[in-house]
């Protein structure tokens, strides 16, 4: 048998499959016939004859006993955990996931305050309150660096009944803290620490790289295998450890909310994602700090940009590139807008950074055009007397989308529910310029990165306010109510607002 790293138990199956088939007749409808997805027949064709389904051999993600029962458990053994499931949903679905089999309804749950929506909803589907705790912000670059051990010490004395605590490492900005010492801390009063490493998932697989959340003692870990890694998009993993986490019911949760008919590419894709690290990994990670480093040599050349670092206690992935206008001039959408006119796509943009994705597999022909980019933006773009001036403004821009606008560390508990979600609560829509002590309707969410500014029944702060009123006027995107557009917030009547004060 060849070594374990070269197996891919599931994308083999599907393989084996193919070669043998000579009539699909089951599911799915386009019989691996490229000619049904018309213009799309060529990018397609490919991909096709992996959309399979439950078959003989093939497994079933629902009840994994053969291909996707071993890709699971290599994987496993891969990233360090004692279980691994894979995830057809994304992180989205892990952390929805992780919450309801940690968390009855009316349980607490320490929460970092700037979680993704999804962590968001994951409280509202399983009934939890939780107890927010509030990132330290970096007051040179305006960047979140992660919850502070203290506030989790803090929150844990005024909580002692909380189940835990969900914190998200590393950040949208590839930034985090250390987990040890709040995973021990967990540990010595029998709470668990989950963690939403959504974007992190190649953490741990070189020396340059950090340690990853599980190597860390975290109980239960979700990770985007394809935002950082290689897998197919939304292919992700959650990992579990040890016994506070129940396996069993993580397994029926998933069963609840995951597809009865999950994507065999996707899941073949993880399969392939894992071999692909363990056999090329750290080879491919030492090539692509290469790249990277030539790119930051290639910026420290051009006065006219820099790349912000956090400093501080912090640990922050070298894959993640914060770069901004030295000159402020462009802010970080206008600076997004102008390299994609050059064909240059970043992850995405807050007032003051353009936040730059590399990976393992990023190429120095990129970092080239990359450059070359931003050297015909600094010559259409020429700073003039009236710019602002280079320190601070990307860090008080960027502030704002990282959070700081949420003053009190650790916040009272807050009781989510689906029942919002069903118009129990009514609501109406107050312009923008005068919503200040209004209680929010909606969760309302600049995306990218995702992270809720108001969740539903949080008072808007004038700092809030003002936030948001900066951020429709810098032109960020939200999902869902569209503040930029609409220049309004949806906020519960009244009457209503009063009886389910939370604050
Ligand atoms: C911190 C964080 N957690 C979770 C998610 C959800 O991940 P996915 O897109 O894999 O569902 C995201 C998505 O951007 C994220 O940024």
């Amino acid at each position: 048998m060849r070594p374990w790293s070269e197996r891919a138990p599931l994308f083999e199956a599907i393989a084996a499959y193919q070669s043998q088939t000579v009539g699909r007749f089951h599911v799915p409808g386009h019989k691996a016939r490229p000619e049904a997805f018309g213009p799309g027949a060529s990018y397609y064709q490919g991909l096709l004859p992996l959309d399979v389904t439950e078959l003989r051999g093939l497994d079933d993600l629902h009840h994994p006993e053969e291909a996707i029962h071993e890709a699971q458990q290599l994987a496993a053994d891969c990233f360090g955990a004692e279980e691994t499931f894979f995830l057809v949903n994304g992180s989205t679905v892990g952390n929805q996931a992780m919450i309801a089999a940690v968390c009855r309804p009316g349980d607490l749950l320490l929460v970092q305050r700037d979680a993704h929506k999804s962590v968001i909803h994951g409280l509202m589907l399983a009934g939890a309150h939780a107890v927010f705790v509030h990132p330290r912000i970096d007051e040179r670059t305006g960047l979140r660096g992660g919850i502070a051990l203290e506030d989790v010490e803090e929150a844990l004395r005024l909580y002692p009944q909380a189940k835990g605590l969900l914190l998200t490492c590393p950040s949208y900005y590839g930034i985090g803290p250390d987990l040890e010492s709040i995973a021990e801390l967990l540990h010595a009063r029998h709470k668990c620490l989950l963690v939403d490493e959504a974007h992190g998932a190649h953490y741990g697989f070189h020396p340059e790289l950090p340690g990853s959340a599980l190597s860390c003692g975290a109980d239960a870990v979700v990770q985007s295998t394809h935002k950082m890694l290689t897998a197919l998009t939304m292919g992700s993993m959650l990992h579990v450890q040890g016994q506070r986490v129940s396996r069993e019911i993580l397994r029926r949760i998933l069963g609840m909310l995951q597809s009865s008919s999950p994507s065999y590419p996707i899941m073949a894709s993880l399969d392939l994602s894992r071999r692909y690290l363990q056999e090329q990994g750290t080879g491919a990670i030492t090539s692509a700090l290469a790249v990277l480093e030539s790119w930051r040599s290639g910026i420290a050349r051009r006065p006219r940009w820099s790349l912000a670092r956090i400093s501080g206690p912090y640990r922050s992935d070298p894959f993640k590139q914060l770069l901004y206008d030295a000159a402020g001039k462009l802010n970080g959408y206008e600076l997004q807008a102008k390299l994609e006119e050059s064909g240059c796509y970043a992850e995405m943009a807050d007032a003051g950074y353009v936040v730059l994705a590399f990976s393992l597999v990023s190429r120095l022909e990129e970092v080239h055009h990359l450059l070359e980019a931003l050297d015909r933006i600094a010559q259409q773009e020429q700073p003039d007397d009236a710019s602002r001036p280079s320190s601070g403004y990307a860090a008080e821009a960027t502030g704002i989308r990282q959070g700081a606008s949420f003053r009190e560390r650790i916040s009272q508990p807050v009781p989510f529910s689906i029942a919002s979600i069903h118009g129990q609560t009514a609501s109406r829509l107050v312009p923008l310029d005068s919503c200040e002590g209004h209680m929010a309707a909606e969760m309302i969410v600049p995306y990218p990165p995702g992270i809720p500014l108001l969740y539903p029944g949080e008072r808007i702060t004038p700092q809030i306010a003002a936030d948001l009123r900066l951020l429709a006027g810098s032109g960020a995107r939200f999902q869902g109510h569209n503040v930029t557009e609409l220049g309004t917030i949806p906020v519960r009547s009244s009457q209503l607002a009063e009886q389910e004060t939370f604050e």
